[in-house]
């Protein structure tokens, strides 16, 4: 499939989308994928760029007439009424969340804040809006959510489906499950036009260097120990963020107001294995290493408190309703993420900074107690 077939860029009407959490790792992504895909929509972008939002990823599209950039918190409702007025917003796409489990765990109020508070301030300036213009019916509001919200599975148990109940174990799952309620109860309650997407564990360009994949490639290409948390048998379900925008995409241009979408490639992996692999890629990429074979540098070390053990997820019902395919393989997606992290020092080098390594040293002391 190519990737205009596996989009819905057909006869369309230009949309006027905000964008939240844009300068993030997947909403930067989907930026730069809806750019592509519609340059003839207004595409503006909210983010507080906090220590995990970067502008630089969107520089490409700075100055261009239908790109605007706010830096601004969703929590900010004076801001948000103005941003939907000035710009007819007709779509909401929110990605803006704090998004790191053992950040979570440190310090759980930022997620109650950003992830619950946030999106609140966002849905409640939404229906306003929505309905001073008299409940248009084009218009959507797509809340972009985790599997974690379902909790940890068994080693044989069946992945999670839309009807699985929500278990969350972290201050970061738990804080997406209170979004997810409050972007259901708007469309049970109001009738207003949200859609739900709970996806696995994303990697690829752009990913701050805090999460497991790209925090092992730029481990290796700095020779520094590789810390996989507890035995590293712990299953997580990797899909290609293009992959995930894709889907995204599709479920703006064609799901009905109220629904709700598990968006996973089916590549179940548990972490040693897919750090393995990240090694033997390494090795055969990176033209110079400070330690090879890359696998001499891997560590065990204490596991993250309350560690989930496996996520998988069922993908069938966007399949089957909505066509929507990954492109990409586990192996074909991380050559291509590794590839990249070697292409663009620039971009990761300059995040490596002080406070960085200071979190680190307390994610491990945590862990240690
Ligand atoms: P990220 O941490 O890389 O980016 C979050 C962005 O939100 C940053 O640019 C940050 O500056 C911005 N932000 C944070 N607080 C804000 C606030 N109060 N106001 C405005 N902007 C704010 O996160 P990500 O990995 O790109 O995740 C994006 C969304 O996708 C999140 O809602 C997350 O729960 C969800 N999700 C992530 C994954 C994954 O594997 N990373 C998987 C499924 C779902
Ligand atoms: P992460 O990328 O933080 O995503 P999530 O916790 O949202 O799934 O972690 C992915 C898996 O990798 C998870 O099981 C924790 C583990 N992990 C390590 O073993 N070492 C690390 O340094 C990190 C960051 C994660």
């Amino acid at each position: 499939m190519t990737e205009m077939q596996a989009n819905s860029s057909g006869d369309r009407a230009p949309r006027r989308i905000l964008i939240t959490g844009g300068a993030g790792f997947i909403g930067s992504n989907f930026v730069h994928h809806w750019c592509e895909q519609y340059p003839g929509d207004r595409v503006v972008v909210l983010d507080a760029l906090t220590y995990a939002g970067n502008r630089k990823t969107l520089a490409s599209l700075e100055g261009g007439d239908n790109f605007r950039f706010v830096q601004g918190d969703i929590c900010d409702r004076p801001l948000i009424d103005v941003l939907l007025q000035e710009e007819a917003i007709d779509t909401v796409a929110h990605f803006a969340a704090e998004s790191h489990v053992d950040r979570s765990i440190l310090g759980p109020g930022a997620f109650v804040q950003t992830n619950v508070v946030g999106t609140f301030t966002l849905l409640e300036a939404f229906r306003q809006y929505w309905l001073s213009a008299n409940k248009p019916e084009s218009y959507r509001f797509l809340h972009v959510s985790t599997d974690e919200v379902y909790g940890s599975l068994g080693p044989t148990d069946p992945a999670f489906s839309e009807t699985t109940p929500y278990t969350p174990n972290s201050p970061y799952s738990a804080s997406k499950a209170g979004s997810d309620h409050l972007a259901r109860a708007y469309f049970h309650t109001y009738g207003m036009p949200t859609i739900i997407t709970n996806c696995s564990n994303n990697y690829g360009p752009y990913h701050f260097p805090e999460k497991l994949i790209p925090l092992m490639c730029i481990n290796i290409l700095m020779g520094k120990p590789l810390p996989v948390y507890g035995d590293g048998q712990n299953v997580r379900d990797w899909l290609y963020v293009r992959d995930h925008c894709r889907a995204l995409d599709l479920v703006i241009h064609k799901a009905a107001p109220g629904e709700t979408y598990n968006v996973g490639g089916n590549n179940e992996a548990k972490n040693l294995d897919l750090v393995h692999l990240l090694c033997d890629l390494m090795d055969e990429l990176a033209p110079e290493l400070p330690v090879r074979p890359a696998k001499e540098l891997i560590t065990f070390v204490t596991d993250r408190p309350g560690h989930d053990r496996r996520y998988a997820i069922d993908a069938t019902k966007i399949r089957t309703e909505l066509g929507w395919t990954p492109l990409e393989t586990v192996e074909s997606g991380l050559r291509k993420t590794v590839q990249w992290y070697l292409d663009n020092r620039d971009w990761w080098q300059p995040l490596l900074s002080e406070e960085y390594q200071a979190y680190y040293q307390q994610v491990y002391a945590a862990a240690a107690k």
